[in-house]
């Protein structure tokens, strides 16, 4: 086996000023680890761009490999958990954060990190979800719990065109809810319907008269990835006994508002979390992402690209210029 692999690196070149390349890598650059991993797929998150133009909210440590994502062959296992050759996915924990992560050939990281590749997935179909798409299936998961189903009536989406948001329409239209997905993408409108959304609104349709104490009640759930204005106007317009999951923050991480919906019309406001999320829900959500909730277009989400193809799309992403899914190719 090469010693010396390929990797994005982010090194800060000047204090607070980074700089990022396609470079050499040595096995022995790794962190120590009983799991090392030839990754052989990754993807695009909103979370590794913040980590490549080295954001000290996920990364401190540099120089740095991000990609919080990584599917790939095991190598080598010092805990007897994984035999050589078999397939594993990574998602969260410190991958990609502060531990060098899937934009490089290779990852050695703690067995518990990882889970065994469900039976009825691809590497690749395990990156297209990644951990936009594990997210969107714990959301989904959080308003079934709560008792929000395909018959309570209109869920939205926000940020409908990223990620998160395009799994979590996909997945809620596949398993018979009616979606209306929010976009600010002028041109969204035909990849969201074909995704199954029953209505395509814009961000601005989402925060009409938010500045109100309270919006006429529209939705019986919500999945919302944007925070600020958005989720706030969301929970405002949720009727009586709803749901809204909250997972992220591209809009902003604020929450300004009173807490009306929930003493007058008894809304749930429930956090997703995919980073640190327990081993029994992560393989129960992955069986699901292989099984009921596995998209039928998961292919039409996304975009190929290779590591040296990446430097433009993770700028895009930052942007909110990318829409679905943007899986990365190692090998
Ligand atoms: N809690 C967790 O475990 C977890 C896991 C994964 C992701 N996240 C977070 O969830 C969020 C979405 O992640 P992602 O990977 O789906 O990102 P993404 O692919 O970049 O998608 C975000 C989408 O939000 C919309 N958007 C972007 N900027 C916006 C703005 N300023 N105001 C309103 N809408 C905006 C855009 O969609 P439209 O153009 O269609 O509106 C964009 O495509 C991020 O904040 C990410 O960090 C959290």
């Amino acid at each position: 086996m090469s010693e010396t692999f390929r990797a994005l690196l982010v090194e800060e070149s000047a204090p607070k000023t980074f700089t990022r390349r396609v470079t050499d890598r040595k096995l022995s650059d790794l962190p120590e680890g009983n799991l090392l991993v030839r990754v052989k797929y990754s993807s695009l998150n909103f979370k590794d761009a913040l980590s490549a133009i080295g954001h000290p909210g996920v990364s401190r440590k540099f120089p740095h490999t991000p990609g919080i994502d990584a599917a790939g062959e095991v190598v080598e296992c010092g805990s007897g958990a994984f035999s050589p050759g078999d397939e594993v996915v990574l998602t969260g924990r410190d991958l990609g954060m502060n531990t060098p992560g899937g934009f490089g050939q290779f990852i050695r990281v703690p067995s518990d990190w990882a889970v065994p590749l469900p039976k009825g997935l691809s590497l690749r179909e395990a990156m297209i979800f990644g951990t936009a798409g594990f997210t969107a299936a714990l959301s989904v998961r959080k308003l079934l719990a709560a008792g929000v189903g395909p018959d309570s009536g209109d869920v939205l989406v926000t940020g409908a065109t990223g990620g998160v948001g395009s799994i979590a329409a996909a997945i809620l239209a596949k398993t018979g809810y009616r979606v209306v997905a929010s976009s600010g993408k002028a041109a969204a409108g035909e990849m969201l319907k074909k995704l199954g959304a029953a209505e395509v609104i814009s961000r601005e349709a989402v925060v009409e008269n938010a500045d109100r104490p309270m919006l006429k009640e529209r939705w019986a759930g919500v999945v919302d990835c944007v925070g600020g204005e958005t989720l706030a106007a969301a929970l405002k317009a949720t009727r009586y006994g709803g749901t809204v999951t909250c997972c992220g923050l591209v809009g902003s991480p604020d929450l300004k508002m009173n807490v009306y919906p929930f003493i007058l019309r008894g809304v749930s406001l429930f956090g997703v979390d995919s980073v640190e999320c327990p081993m029994e829900p992560r393989l129960e959500v992955w069986k699901k992402l292989a099984g009921p909730w596995k998209l039928d277009n998961l292919e039409a989400l996304a975009d190929e690209c290779t590591l040296d193809e990446l430097d433009p799309k993770i700028e895009a992403i930052l942007h909110g210029q990318l829409m679905g899914r943007t899986l990365v190719r190692l090998s």
